[in-house]
């Protein structure tokens, strides 16, 4: 068993593992995984000692929620944090082959529902897809133009009064410890910090070593509100831990040319240092203070040991150093190991 530190959500009680596991995957995404294989995955999880665990009714419409409840249901004492979402619910809808890049999902369709009682069903749904009796963080799903480009205006209206009145109350009432937003958009998470009081945002793919502008404004703005950033899809959804040996993936689509030169001029750094270039992906983001964890997607059994090696492979600071002299990453970008940087934990 070996814990990655933990760190504080917002200003809430709870602390999460600075390393979680992603739950996308256990959807199906891109490709199937038997029922077998998602609980040998889910259980080599459990004894490498992860304890932050995320999923959503969208992973799958269902499958990744139904099989983490599976699992997570025999620990009885708990001792992990579960997040999932809500803005979604899942309607009938029969079997198909694949449905928003999930392989053999389960037979329903999403239905999009940001309201008071759209998201107050959600969390009941997924109380009962899981099987267990809490949820620890409960983030609004995919609002923003990213997903629902000229209706967000309506949507975001919506989510920002009834979806959000349904959110607190549920964190009023202790039914949940934390809410916040899990996107792949930072301007949306700004946008809704004028409308509510948000302890967390997951933020899918876009403070990685590939794209830091939410720099800017956005994570200044956590630090000074005290709401964390729990920082999803930190390869970028694949890319930053195949490399360019492969067709890896970027933002769920083939890697662009673009990407694939920066990301090359990455990995002559990597050699140079003797650095895995996911082991720089997973350590950069942390070095921020806004950042409470990292939560990489697994997909496969051999996934679990190789993320907890690169998590933990000790990297210079002179690597760190070349890649923000090559302009590789922005000079303001706080770097894993320097004074004021998030490692000492919030
Ligand atoms: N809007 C949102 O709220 C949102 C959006 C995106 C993500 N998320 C969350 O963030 C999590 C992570 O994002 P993600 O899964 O989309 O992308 P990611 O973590 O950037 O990349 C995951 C992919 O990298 C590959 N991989 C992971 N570990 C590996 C290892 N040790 N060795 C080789 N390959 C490895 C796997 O690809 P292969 O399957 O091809 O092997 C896996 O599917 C999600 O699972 C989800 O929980 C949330």
């Amino acid at each position: 068993m070996n814990r990655a530190q933990q760190r504080r959500i917002g200003t809430t009680d709870l602390v999460v593992d600075t390393l979680g596991f992603g739950g996308a995957p256990l959807g199906n995404l891109y490709a199937p995984i038997s029922d077998g294989d998602a609980r040998d995955l889910l259980g080599t999880a459990w004894d490498a000692g992860f304890r932050y665990y995320d999923t959503a009714p969208h992973y799958g419409q269902g499958l990744s929620e139904r099989r983490l409840g599976d699992a997570l249901r025999g620990h009885r004492g708990g001792g992990y944090v579960l997040s999932t979402k809500v803005g979604r619910l899942l309607a009938p809808a029969g079997y198909a082959d694949e449905r928003h890049l999930y392989r053999s999902p389960m037979p329903f369709d999403i239905v999009y529902d940001y309201s008071y009682d759209g998201v107050m069903r959600s969390f009941e749904d997924s109380l009962q897809r899981l099987g267990l009796d809490r949820i620890d963080i409960l983030y609004l799903h995919d609002i923003g133009e990213a997903t629902h480009g000229s209706d967000n205006h309506a949507l975001f209206r919506t989510a920002m009064d009834g979806g959000y009145r349904a959110l607190d109350e549920l964190r009023s009432d202790g039914r949940v410890s934390a809410i916040g937003l899990g996107v792949n958009e930072w301007e949306v998470c700004e946008a809704a910090m004028e409308h509510g009081d948000w302890d967390c945002f997951l933020l899918a793919g876009r403070y990685t070593l590939l794209e830091q502008a939410a720099l800017d404004s956005f994570l200044p703005k956590c630090v000074e509100r005290q709401c964390s950033v729990v920082v999803g899809g930190p390869y970028n959804s694949g890319i930053l831990v195949t490399g360019t040996r492969r067709q890896g993936h970027y933002n769920y689509a083939a890697a662009p040319d673009d990407v694939l030169s920066t990301v090359r001029c990455m990995e002559a750094i990597c050699r140079d240092f003797d650095v895995p270039l996911p082991a720089a992906a997973l350590q950069f983001p942390l070095a921020h203070p806004a950042v409470a964890s990292v939560i990489p997607g697994m997909a496969r059994v051999k996934h679990v040991a190789s993320t907890r090696r690169y998590f933990n492979v000790p990297i210079p600071a002179a690597f760190w150093e070349a890649l923000r002299d090559e302009g590789l990453v922005r000079a303001d970008a706080p770097l894993p190991g320097a004074p004021g940087t998030g490692e000492t934990g919030r």
